[in-house]
C-alpha cells in the first residue's frame, strides 16, 4: 500500500544495531533485520525486526502439485458458474480453494471453508492475493499484524506474506479469491506523484484497514509453513515461530478495504465501468459495483449499453442485491464474458431500468487482459445455457 505504516518497536536508524533486552553478559544480542519487498529493491518494501533469524529452515517435507486441471483452454462461450453449488468442505481457507478460471497472469476461484487454520502457516511466493469476503468474519493473522474482516471486505495480501486465517465460530465463510502474478495496487489515476489518493478517488486512506496488534512469539520448535511457488505447495519446517517480529515499518503490508466504503461515481448519463475500478495490476483490473443513484438525464438509460470487450475477458461475481443489467442472477453466481463477443443487458433489462432511481447491487468484476481458461471444477458448476440467454 503506498503509504507509510509502522507497528511495534524499531530502531531510530535503519541498518543499525537494534539490541534485545539484556541477555548473558558479553553476548551480542541483536534483533534480525529483514528487508521485505516484492520487486527487487525498487518496489514498496518494509523493514522487519525478528527475534530469530527468518532463514532457519529445519526440514523440507515434500511438495504437492496444485496445478488446476483444465477443461476448456480456448473459450468462446459466455458462461454462468453457480458458485454456491460448491458445498462447504471440511477444510480451511487454503484446502477449500477451488480454482475456476485462470490464465498465465491470474487465477480466480472460490472457497467455502468450515474451519480456521491452526496447525500451519501459509505463504504464496507466486502471487499477490486478493480475497473478497462474501460470507463470514474473522481475522487475517500475518507476521506484520492482524486485520479483522467481515462481509464485504477485500483483503490484499502481497506475495511472500506469511499468514493464517481464523474464522469466527458460527459463521459459514464464502470467499472469492484472486491470485495475481503482478502486484495489486490501487488505480494509478487516483494517486498523485507521492502516492496519496486524490480527491476524485472513490476511496481514501481512511478507508484502508491496516494491520494492527502485532504478535511477537519467541518460540523455538517445529513450525510448518506451506509455501506456494511455481504452482506447487512446498511444506517446510521452520525452527522458530514465523510471527516473531517485534516491530516493522514501511510500505509493504497487507490491508483490508470494505466494498461498503467504495463511494460510487455517477453522472447525468451512463458512466463506463472504469468508474467502478478499485484495484489495478498489469494484467487485470478489479471493479466494485455498489448501490448508487442512477443517471439523472431526463432521457437517461441506466442499464449499460452493449459493449465489445475485444481485448479482455470480463468476470463478474455477484454478491448481493438485484443486478440490474442481467436476468436470473443470484448471489454467488459468476458470469464470464470472453473477449470476442459483445455483451450487454439481458432482454427487458434496458426497458425496466428506465425511470428507476437507484440500484442496490453489489458485485465484484475482474477484467483480465488475456483470455481465461476454464477448469474442470469450473465446468462442473457451469449452467451450460447462459450463452443463449439473450435470445428472446
Ligand atoms: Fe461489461
Amino acid at each position: 500500500m503506498p503509504f507509510y505504516h509502522t507497528l511495534g518497536q524499531i530502531p531510530p536508524k535503519r541498518h543499525t544495531q537494534f539490541e534485545k533486552p539484556p541477555g548473558p553478559a558479553g553476548a551480542v544480542n541483536l534483533y534480525y533485520e529483514q528487508l521485505f519487498g516484492t520487486i527487487g529493491f525498487e518496489g514498496m518494501s518494509s523493514l522487519l525486526y525478528h527475534v530469530h533469524r527468518p532463514t532457519m529452515v529445519k526440514a523440507v517435507l515434500g511438495s504437492v502439485d496444485t496445478t488446476p486441471v483444465l477443461a476448456v483452454e480456448k473459450n468462446i462461450l459466455s458462461r454462468k458458474l453457480i458458485g454456491f453449488n460448491l458445498e462447504p468442505v471440511q477444510a480451511d481457507f487454503l484446502e477449500s480453494r477451488v480454482p475456476l478460471l485462470l490464465n498465465k497472469d491470474v487465477l480466480i476461484g472460490l472457497a467455502a471453508p468450515t474451519r480456521s487454520t491452526t496447525d500451519y502457516f501459509y505463504k504464496n511466493a507466486d502471487a499477490d492475493e486478493l480475497l473478497f469476503i462474501h460470507r463470514g468474519s474473522g481475522k487475517l493473522r500475518t507476521l506484520l499484524g492482524t486485520i479483522p474482516f467481515e462481509y464485504g471486505d477485500y483483503l490484499v495480501i502481497p506475495r511472500g506474506m506469511i499468514y493464517q486465517i481464523e474464522f469466527d465460530a458460527g459463521t459459514q465463510p464464502r470467499l472469492l479469491y484472486v491470485e495475481s502474478h503482478s502486484p495489486i495496487y490501487t488505480p494509478k489515476r487516483y494517486r498523485n506523484q507521492f502516492g496519496q489518493l486524490l480527491e476524485h478517488s472513490p476511496f481514501c486512506e481512511r478507508d484502508i484497514k491496516r494491520p494492527q496488534n502485532l504478535e511477537t512469539h519467541d518460540e523455538a520448535g517445529d513450525f510448518l509453513i506451506k509455501i506456494k511457488k511455481q504452482g506447487a505447495l512446498h511444506s517446510l519446517v521452520y525452527a522458530t515461530h514465523p510471527f516473531d517480529v517485534v516491530g516493522w515499518d514501511g510500505y509493504n503490508f497487507p490491508y483490508g478495504f470494505s466494498i461498503f466504503n467504495f463511494e460510487p461515481i455517477t453522472g447525468r448519463v451512463h458512466q463506463p465501468p472504469p468508474v467502478h475500478q478499485t484495484f489495478q495490476t498489469d494484467a487485470f483490473v478489479v471493479c466494485s459495483f455498489c448501490p448508487r443513484l442512477y443517471d439523472y438525464h431526463p432521457k437517461a438509460i441506466p442499464a449499460p449499453y452493449n459493449h465489445s470487450n475485444i481485448d479482455s475477458d470480463e468476470v463478474i461475481y455477484y454478491v448481493d442485491g438485484d443486478f440490474m443489467s442481467r436476468n436470473d442472477i443470484a448471489p454467488g453466481h459468476i458470469t464470464l464474458h470472453p473477449g470476442g463477443i459483445p455483451h450487454g443487458p439481458h432482454p427487458g433489462a434496458m426497458e425496466r431500468s428506465i425511470g428507476k432511481k437507484e440500484t442496490q447491487e453489489y458485485a465484484v468484476m475482474v477484467d483480465t487482459f488475456r483470455p481465461l481458461m476454464l477448469t474442470e471444477a469450473g465446468l462442473q458448476i457451469d449452467d451450460g445455457k447462459y450463452y443463449k440467454s439473450w435470445i428472446e
